[in-house]
């Protein structure tokens, strides 16, 4: 049995279309939500979820005393996979290494990017891609490394939008985000209960 944990800064679109699938699936389990923003719509979504949310701001606290603080509910709850969804933080290195797992050769952090990476890393994406590449536009996920949205890829989309308005294109694009990750979801449970994580 996989045990995950979401990371959330926003809506949690993706938070809740996780944690549906989840209810489908016998080997992985979302134990807890945490943001570090105390508006974030996500936390709702955990509550009706039934699951325990953990909201901690960052506040005056350094990077360091923030990430530990995360750490240690995560091991806490014996989490073995973190899901960012919507997360709007970078994660230190050693925050990352602390999920390193040598047979994958990847730390056990996931990330979904709303665009083609390594098209349009980082902030807005979605908004960059509708003005300069409409064409390609698309979602990937991707193990998370230090820098910003280089982690290794994991799965990658493209979707074609007719739309020219904004939010109808980004509303086709975070209908993919939730198709693909709900999908690597499966994968992971499906994987957990052959054995091989
Ligand atoms: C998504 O577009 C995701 O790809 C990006 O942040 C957004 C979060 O949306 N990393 P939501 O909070 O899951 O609705």
């Amino acid at each position: 049995m996989i045990k995950a944990a979401l990371l959330a800064s926003g809506q949690g679109s993706n938070a809740k279309a996780l944690l549906e699938k989840e209810t489908t699936l016998d080997d992985v389990s979302i134990e807890l939500v945490i943001t570090d923003n105390p508006h974030a719509g996500v936390i709702d979504i955990a509550n009706k979820f039934n699951k325990p949310c953990f909201i901690y701001p960052r506040g005056n606290s350094s990077k360091n005393q923030h990430e530990t603080l995360i750490l240690e509910t995560l091991h806490n709850f014996e989490i073995d996979w973190v899901l960012l969804a919507g997360y709007m933080r970078l994660l230190s290195k050693d925050f990352i290494k602390s999920f390193y797992c040598p047979n994958l050769q990847q730390s056990k952090i996931l990330n979904i990017h709303p665009s083609l990476l390594p098209l349009h890393p980082g902030l807005n994406a979605y908004e960059k891609t509708f003005k300069h590449t409409p064409k390609q536009a698309g979602v990937t996920i991707h193990y998370v490394d230090s820098g910003m949205d280089t982690g290794k890829i994991l799965i990658q989309e493209k979707f074609e939008s007719l739309s020219e308005n904004f939010e109808e294109f980004k509303q086709e694009g975070l209908k993919l985000e939730h198709r693909l990750y709900t999908k690597v979801l499966s994968q992971l449970s499906s994987i957990a209960k052959e054995g091989h994580i």
